[in-house]
């Protein structure tokens, strides 16, 4: 048996004056190291922008207390037999599709992740990602590097309009909720499809209108996805939706990549059956899908939408935090699997 469970199987108090050992997978920013060093030993990864492998992962993990880890780690069963001891894993991240929660939650292991100040920086780049796709500014850039601007031109990079168009926003929570926010700057009623509807209220405050998954596709001028990835919504978007929506829409994704086939949404982009897209998440990265490499209508980022200074420096203190809590013996602030702390 495990030291983080006692003989019923409960969770058992982090024993008192003893120091946790935290490692870090990765470079993570400094507010979030120096807050572990109040408290922990800490054995960091000082690679910047160096992943470790699973079997890395594995060979580092003995003898650690808790896991500090990013969205790139997979934290599987595999990964956990290598740490019997672990009491706690945070994530910096909102997202935790990365670990097994089910099986760390069998072992006892507190599961922890990072929303709040997360949700305006993801939104604000969703919001880029929507500009860029409908005005072309990657391609315009591109355009203007590559010297072809020979003079202002009527029919040059026309792109799709943006004011007084209809947002569609597929998973209406926190995040999808802001970005429905920044519509009303923009004139733009606002469809959503989530399978919880929020209150009237909400929905009068943000000129949103509780749609089907069909109807959303069909009439939207831009679609924004704010979904988990969960098996419920791989895929989400594939052949079938990109035929239901509009030839002059758009699609953005800044929540998982996995939610859209890649291939499908290549063949609607290169058919002309949706107008572009602006993708910050892949399905299976840093892997980009080739089709969509080569296509001029769809704007590609390197899944940084929370990558605001602010942001992460915020992100990197909260999973820090929430370290500190459990061997503290409190509830931590972000927990998310709370049948370890006997609710649920
Ligand atoms: C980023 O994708 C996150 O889940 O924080």
């Amino acid at each position: 048996m495990s030291t983080n469970t006692d003989q019923k199987g409960q969770r058992a108090p982090w024993p008192a004056g003893q120091q946790p050992r935290v490692l870090v997978t990765q470079a993570v920013p400094q507010p979030g190291i120096d807050l572990l060093r109040t408290f922990a030993g800490v054995d960091a990864n000082p690679d910047e922008g160096v992943i470790w492998s699973k079997e890395e992962l594995k060979a580092r993990l003995p003898g650690h207390d808790a896991l500090y880890c990013l969205l790139t780690d997979t934290i599987d069963a595999e990964v956990l037999d290598a740490a019997p001891d672990l009491w706690v894993i945070a994530n910096m991240a909102v997202g935790f599709n990365n670990i097994d929660i089910a099986e760390a939650t069998r072992r006892g292991i507190s599961v922890t992740d990072t929303p709040g100040e997360i949700t305006d920086t993801t939104d604000d780049f969703a919001w880029a990602l929507l500009m860029a796709a409908a005005r072309r500014v990657a391609e315009a850039d591109r355009f203007t590097r590559a010297g072809k601007f020979h003079g202002w031109g009527p029919l040059m990079l026309l792109g799709g309009g943006v004011a007084g168009r209809t947002l569609g926003v597929v998973g209406f929570g926190r995040i999808g909720q802001a970005v429905a926010r920044r519509a009303l700057g923009f004139g733009m009623p606002v469809l959503y499809y989530d399978i919880k509807p929020v209150d009237a209220e909400t929905e009068r405050e943000l000129n949103a209108r509780h749609v089907s998954l069909d109807e959303l596709l069909a009439n939207a001028d831009f679609v924004s996805l704010h979904v988990n990835y969960t098996p419920e919504t791989h895929h989400l978007l594939s052949r079938e939706q990109f035929a239901h929506m509009k030839p002059t829409a758009y699609v953005v994704n800044t929540a998982r990549g996995p939610v859209i086939d890649e291939a499908a949404l290549a063949e609607a982009l290169r058919d002309g059956q949706i107008a572009g897209a602006g993708l910050d998440v892949y399905e299976n990265e840093p892997e980009v899908h080739p089709a969509l490499l080569a296509l001029e209508n769809v704007v590609l980022a390197p899944h940084i939408a929370s990558a605001s200074i602010d942001t992460r420096n915020a992100m990197a203190t909260m999973a820090a935090e929430n370290i500190k809590a459990v061997v503290e013996n409190r509830r931590p602030p972000n927990l998310v699997n709370p049948e370890v702390w006997g609710e649920g």
